[in-house]
Formats: structure tokens, sequence, C-alpha cells
């Protein structure tokens, strides 16, 4: 938790930004893993965390916009909980912890909401994505199901989006230690691959490392041999000398902000001739993209700045024939990087997503395109001082794919669809690091960079 001035000053700007009304903020309570008493691990809503800092369950705030009031709603413990729980901090004292004066019994919540709806008040809420939140707010609010989406307040949104977006200089220091986590992670992973192994056992020693330092992975991890399925989560395969494996993963530390790194390994410690050419490619759109974020420059230009670079790269290698700029107005780069660049970072590892990905990646009339690769891109917007992004491209060779724009004759007159073939056993390649916007260009975040470079991955694995 931050010093109790970071939540007041975050609560007055919300509040300087919004017209009128009440904001509700619903924090989590616990969800059931397989039965009431054993439960998924919790986690607090990272807006909630953002504004009211208490990472506990069964919470919730309200800031009455006109006159400032605050009140954090929950219940203290009573003496069946603190036979299983222990004791616990009074409620009225976590709440003056965060700068809150007033707490009051969860009860109350209810009737205060009631009140201010029958007196017409609009009540503010973010879209929820709890099933037992939307069906609080249906009970409360009488808002049915269908049109809970509809009936979240876009003027919160907004600005909680702009305050988020912008990451305070405490709010950096503590995404930098989930980087030297994350780091960490990949760097036991890459010291210990060898062929033979189980790609689990090295997921279990990644996130075992990053439980015992942090929080907990800040999404499931991602490590596979067939690193062309973008997010794959098997890891039965069994890691043979040749191959490539996709290892996506990062921490979320103890107070939830997050960092996410790939690294694409030679699981025999040395790559081949073929898979340096991709690689090297990926490497230099990777660092070219760093190089080219600054303040001014819209991350969708990012975006397409790397798409050259890997088209370039493609072009030298025979895979695609045709002029470089022609090449990424068709899409051709969708064919072999079908995502987008990067997402902002934060309390999140996709930060902000459930506010909705277009009021967080995109400027309000900025149009999101309809391309496969960059209609995927959840950051597109015009960098400011202070975003954090990550920054991940990414080459892959997925036969379904190909064999689709190859019967279907998309771009066909640029890409070497016979020569492809050559490559449906390739996998994929995809390098990420986490960057910060500063106030004449980006930097990579964490202490130490991973090893990027053909020659530091070999060097690195060479003992393994
Ligand atoms: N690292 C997983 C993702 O960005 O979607
Ligand atoms: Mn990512």
């Amino acid at each position: 938790m931050f010093d109790k001035s970071v939540y007041i000053a975050r609560r007055k700007t919300l509040v300087s930004k919004m017209s009128s009304g009440i904001i509700f903020m619903p924090g989590n309570s616990e969800a059931a893993f397989n039965y009431a008493s054993n439960e998924y691990k919790f986690r607090q809503d990272s807006t909630f965390l953002y504004y009211f800092g208490l990472d506990k369950p069964d919470v919730a705030a309200v800031i009455d916009i006109e006159n400032g009031e605050e009140i954090i709603f929950g219940d203290d413990v009573d003496i069946d909980d603190i036979i299983w729980m222990g004791p616990q901090p009074l409620l009225s004292d976590q709440a003056a912890e965060v700068g809150v004066s007033k707490s009051a019994p969860y009860a109350g919540l209810a009737e205060y909401l009631q009140d201010a709806q029958k007196k017409g008040r609009k009540i503010h809420f973010i879209p929820q994505y709890r099933n037992y939140n939307k069906i609080y707010i249906n009970e409360v609010l009488g808002i049915p199901f269908a049109q809970m989406k509809e009936a979240a307040s876009l003027e919160l949104i907004l600005a909680v989006v702009s305050q988020r977006l912008i990451k305070e200089p405490c709010e950096i220091a503590e995404i930098e230690k989930a980087c030297d986590l994350g780091y960490a992670m990949h760097y036991t992973a890459m010291k210990m691959m060898k062929p033979g192994m189980v790609e689990q056992e090295l997921v279990g020693v990644m996130e075992g490392v990053c439980l015992s330092g942090g929080y907990a992975p800040s999404f499931t991890t991602i490590l596979s041999q067939h690193g062309e399925t973008l997010h794959n989560h098997h890891h039965e395969g069994i890691l043979t000398d040749g191959k490539l494996c996709v290892i996506d993963a990062g921490a979320e530390i103890a107070s939830h902000y997050a960092s996410d790194f790939t690294r694409t390994l030679p699981c025999g410690g040395k790559f081949t001739q073929k898979q340096k050419d991709i690689y090297t490619i990926v490497a230099t759109a990777n660092n070219f993209a760093c190089d080219m974020a600054h303040p001014g420059i819209t991350y969708k230009d990012v975006h397409l700045g790397a798409s050259k670079i890997i088209v370039q790269g493609l072009k030298n290698l025979g895979l695609v024939h045709g002029d470089v700029d022609e090449m990424v107005a068709a899409g051709v780069q969708g064919l072999f990087m079908p995502h987008g660049l990067g997402h902002n970072m934060g309390l999140d590892v996709h930060d902000m997503e459930n506010l909705g990905e277009n009021y967080v990646g995109y400027a309000p009339g900025q149009e999101r395109a309809n391309q496969l690769g960059l209609g995927s891109l959840r950051m597109a917007r015009e960098l400011e001082p202070g975003q954090v992004i990550t920054d991940e491209p990414g080459i892959y060779f997925i036969p379904a794919l190909i064999e689709k724009w190859k019967n279907e004759g998309t771009n066909a007159q640029y890409v070497d669809f016979a020569r492809l073939e050559s490559y449906y056993d390739f996998g994929g390649i995809r390098l990420e690091d986490d960057i910060l916007i500063t106030e004449n260009g980006a930097r990579r975040l964490g202490s130490k960079r991973l090893p990027i470079t053909v020659e530091d991955v070999e060097e690195a694995m060479k003992n393994n």
C-alpha cells in the first residue's frame, strides 16, 4: 500500500474530472473454486486498489461528487471469523490508512445507493466482470443484466482511464520490481532449459520463482514449442533439440503491479541458421519499436514501423516480394504477426482491459483498424510520458492461416506460398520487453534486460 496521500490525491483528481452524482466502486469478494470455503486466490479489483488501496474482500466505496463525502462499506470480523482467520484490524482503521474518515457496515450500502437513486442522482460505476457484483447491482439498483454493460458510466470510464494510463513515479517503482521478478523467472528458465525436459517442469519452476518473490504470475504462463499458437497453455511437450520454445510470462508482485516478458529460446541451446534468420528480424523489430517510441507519436505508428522491419526482413529471405510500404499498407505482416505490437501494463497485465479495450488503447475518435494483426492492436494511442507499454513483435508460421490465405488468394501478389511450406514446422518467435514512455523517448523497465541477441541467449544457455 502507498502512503495515504497517494490515494487522497488520486480521488481528488478523479472527482475533479466528474460532473455530478455518486461514484460507486465495488471491490471484489472471494470466489469459490470447487466449493464455497475453497476459494481461488483472492484478487482485489484493480480500480478499487488504485483509489482505495484496501486489499481485502467484501469492501466497497462511494464518493459523492458534489459534497466530496467518501465512505468505505464493509464489516468488522466477529468471533467466528476470528476463530478461523485470527484478529483483523477494524475497517475504520483500515479506511483511515487510505485517507477515508468514514466507514460503515456493508448492509448500509444498499440503502445509501437506493436513497441516491430515489433522489434522481446518477450512480457511476465501471463495467463489472464478476457476476456477484452484477447481481448486487441488479438487486440494489434494478438494472437488468442485459443492460448492465451499457449502464456503466462512460464519464467514469474515461476519467479512470485518463488517470491510470499515466503512471506515477511510485507506480513505476513497483513495475520495476515486477520486472525484476519477471527477469528472475525467465532467467531461471533460460539457465535450466534442456532437451528431454517436459515443458511443464519449466513452467513450474518459473511460477515457483514468481510465487516465492511476489503475489502470482501476472497471467497464465505461455511456454511451448508450438509458439505459432499465440497463447498456448499446453505444456505437455518434451523439449527437443532443434526446436524453439516461446516463453511468455510475467510476475505480479504483492502490490499487484505486473510485468510481462517474452523470450524465444532454442531448446538445445543453439539456434539453427534458419531460426537465427527469423529471430534476428524479430529482435530488430523489438529494438526498433523501443527506439521509435516517444511522446507525440502514436503506438499505431510504432506498430506499423515494426511491421515494416518484419516485412523487409521477410523480403530479404525471399518469403515475400514487392514494395515494403505497399505490402505493409496491404497488411501482409498480418499473416506473420496476427497480433498487435503491445498493450498498456500496470495493475493489470493488460491494463484496464475490463474498462473496455478501445477506451483504454484508443483516443476518442481514433478508429480501430479492421485488418489482421493491426485490428488486434490493444494500444494505439498517441504516446505520453508515464505510459507503460509492452513491446512484443513476433513472427509465426501458422499453417492453417497460410493455407487460408493461399486458398483465398489473399495478398497472393506478395506472398511466396510455395516457399512458406518449408516453415510449416518452424513454430513462432515473439520477443517482449516492457517500456516506459519518458519525456524524450522510451526506456526498458527492470534493472537488467533479459538476453535477447542470438549470441547473448546462446551464451546464457551454454552450460545447460
Ligand atoms: N503476455 C500475454 C499477452 O500479452 O497477451
Ligand atoms: Mn504482453
